[in-house]
């Protein structure tokens, strides 16, 4: 794999790894899950989820597509020939979840535009359900919305048109558009939420403890799969990603200035949000738990209701809040879409323009499929099935495999240490090692244990109409999906001496 394509400079690297990590998660899931899970008293599972599992993974995943230079299942491969299919499945888990990403990002194209007359009008709630998207009942499909529809062609057009143009010219470069435009629109919002009447009773709300909440397992659920899902972690990407550095890259460095400013944003993301929160409380004379709402009613039934009630410049703050999820999504959209873009490409040596029109193609024409009247009820079940028996799962599946099984922690921390400027020796070495052998998988094991007995139990979204047929079928059955789509991949041979030839050169680069 002499011409594997690389990043242009360190910074454009960082960029896009950054990207991919700030998202959708990072604004739209984050600051809901917290308060919904302890408030102030989630930080200390989110802390801990970050610095016991995020990072070391992180750190893991960067070294795996550093040290093998592929995408997930050639990187999986040339570990060990026998774990390809965990490369494979991280990509179909990205797969899947890019055939809904999609959509939310369309969704907030059309409310930028809409903020321009503010078109939402009075009753947010109707406006989103009927005359945006025309929801049908839970398990009905109905026709495709228009609305839905336009905005989603062109966010295919953007994504695929980056990738079409590669790694340095193309994704490197959207990302050094995307993330500074971003922080200057993110940070103008949260200045100004921040001056706003109530904003304290916002922030005091958010960061008010719930000590109690710690002894509930579902709040170190809400924890992990946070950390997960926004560090862009075991589903694919990283490995991609860092299968682009040059030979000498600071790989651990990298890893926590990627974790760090991806929590970051993401605080700054919950202290914006939870001011512009405390406004409307306010406004409405009532307490803040009465206007908290989470993901898709948050972002496109609360903010439009907020961004009405703005004492000035109503529309400016409506188009910068719906520009940033834009902007936030596409850079991560990018990301996920390059794993099997990267993953057809290496395995069935085509050209990265086919790789993009087939991989992007296939996965533009499924995600129709949420631009249906019954898109928000499906996006809903498919999000919440493969985030927990996806990518959580397949966190706790890599550290297993990797650790437990293939022994490989050894060699990989020997090649991060030897290209990175920041060691893991002494207090860092074990914690790395700590965390990634014991602590990750006794906690995610346990987690998951309690989350599918959960599961199994009761049904996910009763309470919203959900039934035990529908959550089957687009839920277990589609996180199932990308399990046995991944070992079936696993099975095509590569092209004689792919996989070993690297191997052995990667070796060299250990030495
Ligand atoms: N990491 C991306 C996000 O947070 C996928 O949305």
């Amino acid at each position: 794999m002499e011409n594997r394509p690389q990043w242009g400079t360190r910074a454009g690297f960082i960029l896009a790894a950054v990207g991919s990590a700030i998202g959708l998660g990072n604004i739209w899931r984050f600051p809901a899950t917290a308060y919904e899970n302890g408030g102030g008293a989630f930080f200390l599972p989110y802390l801990f989820a970050l610095l016991t599992a995020g990072i070391p993974l992180l750190i893991l995943e960067f070294t795996l597509g550093h040290k093998y230079r592929g995408s997930a299942p050639l990187s999986y491969a040339r570990m060990s020939k026998k774990y390809e299919w965990l490369g494979w499945w991280q990509v179909g888990i990205a797969f899947i979840i890019s055939t809904y990403y999609a959509v939310i990002i369309a969704w907030a194209m059309s409310y930028s535009v809409f903020s321009f007359n503010l078109s939402w009008g009075d009753d947010t709630v109707g406006f989103l359900v009927s005359d945006y998207l025309q929801l049908a009942a839970p398990g009905e499909f109905g026709s495709l919305v228009p609305s839905v529809l336009i905005p989603l062609l062109l966010v295919w057009i953007i994504t695929l048109g980056v990738l079409f143009k590669g790694v340095k010219k193309g994704i490197e470069k959207a990302n050094k558009i995307f993330i500074p435009a971003l922080v200057i629109l993110f940070l103008i919002i949260v200045v100004r939420a921040l001056t706003l009447d109530g904003a304290v009773d916002g922030l005091n709300a958010f960061f008010k403890p719930d000590w109690g909440a710690l002894s509930s397992g579902k709040v170190w659920v809400a924890a992990y799969g946070q950390i997960f899902f926004s560090l862009s972690i075991a589903f694919a990407i990283m490995i991609t990603y860092s299968s682009y550095l040059p030979k000498k890259s600071d790989i651990t460095n990298n890893a926590f200035i990627t974790g760090f400013s991806n929590s970051g944003f993401e605080l700054l993301a919950g202290i914006g949000v939870f001011s512009i929160l405390g406004f409307m409380a306010a406004q409405q004379g009532v307490g803040v738990d009465e206007v908290v709402k989470g993901g898709v009613a948050l972002a496109f039934m609360v903010f439009p209701q907020v961004i009405n009630e703005f004492p000035a410049f109503n529309q400016f703050f409506g188009f910068l809040f719906f520009g940033s999820l834009v902007l936030a999504g596409l850079s991560s959209l990018i990301s996920i879409v390059e794993t099997f873009v990267a993953g057809v490409q290496d395995k069935f040596k085509i050209s990265r323009t086919k790789a993009v029109a087939y991989g992007g193609g296939l996965s533009a024409v499924l995600s129709l499929a949420f631009a249906t009247q019954g898109g928000l009820n499906l996006l809903d079940v498919v999000d919440y099935f493969i985030n927990q028996f996806g990518v959580a799962l397949a966190g706790l599946v890599q550290v297993i495999v990797v650790v437990w099984l293939v022994k490989a922690l050894k060699p990989l921390q020997h090649h991060a240490n030897e290209v990175s400027d920041v060691k893991l020796t002494g207090f860092l070495g074990s914690w790395w090692k700590i965390s990634l052998t014991f602590i990750t998988p006794l906690v995610l094991g346990y987690m998951m244990v309690d989350l599918i007995r959960t599961n199994i139990s009761e049904v996910y979204g009763a309470a919203d109409g959900y039934s035990r047929a529908f959550t089957v079928q687009y839920g277990w059955i589609v996180a199932l999906l990308a399990i046995l789509v991944g070992v079936a991949l696993s099975f095509i041979k590569w092209n004689k001496g792919e996989v070993e030839i690297s191997s052995s050169s990667s070796k060299e680069v250990n030495k």
